[in-house]
């Protein structure tokens, strides 16, 4: 292996340190092995970084790359929008159009919101929940991410010392520096486990239950047969809002989202990442009367940046891609064989492991081979191992993420599999012997 291979990389990550907080503007692009890339393009299931090196990407920029990168019906929707102007704070056509295909994909959105990030839109809909029910409280669950801020960043990735026990877990803040007071009005639950659930929701003071209808952010696991909806009933019968938070799973694992998948309606629901194949777009949908109290006088919702006219006309032309549906099976076809062909490798070698989730946004673990089914289960995983294979995959052109996600795109052909999966053997061979 070439010594320098990510020599202007690693040069262009030093300047970094000396600029940006930090040395990156997300933390989660910091501190991968063997450095962090600096990218100069894209190109349809590839990433070019500028030391020229070519990657098999399945970062998909972490969920939003669904169609590939730089798709042409997408840019060229976006560079018409702009040619006319850049932002107006007020309507543009497109807007109503993208909540009309929303409204039409997506089985709970009888009203769609746009604004810009995941992490805005959840605390759009707790202030919807609050404000219908009157009720203050907010359940989420160990191992869910609903990003970076205060009343969420709680128990996404304790360790089990200090998530206590599995069943009653700790609320554990995610960072220094968090109000605690932010978490008074939140109770973290084990997932999975309806029985706690409705014990907690019995008292009749919950708002809102918040969670990834699949669990993305740990592992790809799946809800048990019958848990989501027991879950759905618990909500309705106590008069607690169920939100799902599809930020990842939306238009990843569907056009309708895991909601459409796995046959459980949510009442409010948020997207990101996928919705606009990476235009900064994010959406909060769901019932009518609770959308519709987003009026002047009620509950306020803003941002300069809601519905931006261009990435409103991406989301336009992403979404038409969408619906078509040839993306999902080609998604379908290639995640399959590629969760299969890791499977088998690893086993060929003898690696204990376990790979699950769904063909677009599926998950790897090393050092066990049973079912995950919580976020308990997901420490089990040997994540050492998996970050020395990781490395070695980058080296050789193939580029994932080290906790264990891997994402595909509509771009991600036979080619680019039969190539991923050479990769895959080679680093196993050299990296986990
Ligand atoms: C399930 C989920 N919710 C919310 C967020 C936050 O979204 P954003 O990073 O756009 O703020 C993320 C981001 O990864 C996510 O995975």
């Amino acid at each position: 292996m070439a010594l320098n291979k990510f020599e202007k990389s690693k040069a262009a990550m030093a300047r970094g340190a000396k600029v940006l907080g930090g040395g990156t503007n997300s933390n989660f692009r910091a501190g991968v092995s063997p450095t962090p890339l600096v990218i100069d393009r894209g190109e349809g299931a590839y990433l070019i970084d500028v030391d020229g090196n070519r990657h098999v990407d399945y970062y998909c920029a972490m969920g939003p790359i669904i169609l590939g990168h730089n798709p042409p019906a997408v840019i060229e929707a976006a560079k018409r929008q702009l040619d006319k102007g850049i932002i107006f704070a007020s309507q543009v056509e497109a807007e109503f159009e993208a909540g009309e295909l929303v409204q039409k994909l997506v089985p709970c959105a009888e009203r769609v919101r746009f604004a810009g990030s995941g992490t805005e839109v959840v605390q759009a809909a707790f202030r919807l929940a609050r404000a219908s029910t009157g009720r203050n409280i907010i359940v989420k669950f160990e191992g869910h991410y609903h990003g970076w801020l205060d009343n969420v960043l709680l128990s996404v990735g304790p360790t089990a010392e200090a998530g206590g026990p599995a069943d009653a877990p700790n609320l554990v803040p995610g960072s220094p520096g968090m109000d605690p007071l932010a978490a008074k009005n939140v109770n973290v639950l084990p997932w999975n486990n309806l029985e706690k659930l409705k014990e907690r929701l019995s008292k009749r003071d919950v708002a809102a239950v918040i969670m990834e209808p699949a669990m993305c952010n740990t592992s790809a696991i799946r809800p048990k047969d019958g848990y989501l909806e027991g879950v759905r009933q618990v909500c309705t019968e106590t008069g607690t809002i169920l939100i799902f938070d599809e930020v990842i799973t939306g238009f990843r694992v569907s056009a309708g989202g895991a909601q459409k998948v796995l046959g459980v309606t949510p009442d409010l629901c948020t997207f990101g990442k996928a919705i606009a194949n990476g235009f900064p777009v994010a959406a909060i949908a769901g019932r009518a009367d609770l959308m519709d109290m987003m009026v002047p006088g009620k509950v306020v919702h803003g941002g300069t940046y809601n519905g931006h006219p261009v990435n409103m006309a991406a989301t336009v032309a992403v979404l038409k891609e969408l619906q078509k549906g040839d993306v999902y099976k080609k998604i379908e076809k290639q995640g399959k064989r590629l969760m299969d062909g890791i499977g088998t490798i690893l086993r060929d070698h003898q690696v204990p492991n376990r790979v699950q989730g769904f063909a677009g946004i599926f998950h790897v673990a090393l050092g066990t081979s049973d079912p995950i089914t919580d976020y308990r289960d997901s420490l089990k995983a040997d994540k050492a191992r998996y970050v020395k294979l990781t490395a070695a995959m980058v080296e050789r052109g193939v580029r994932s993420l080290e906790r264990g996600a891997w994402f595909l795109s509509a771009a991600h052909d036979d080619a680019v599999i039969d190539q991923t999966l050479q990769v895959v053997e080679d680093s196993v061979r050299s990296a986990l012997r």
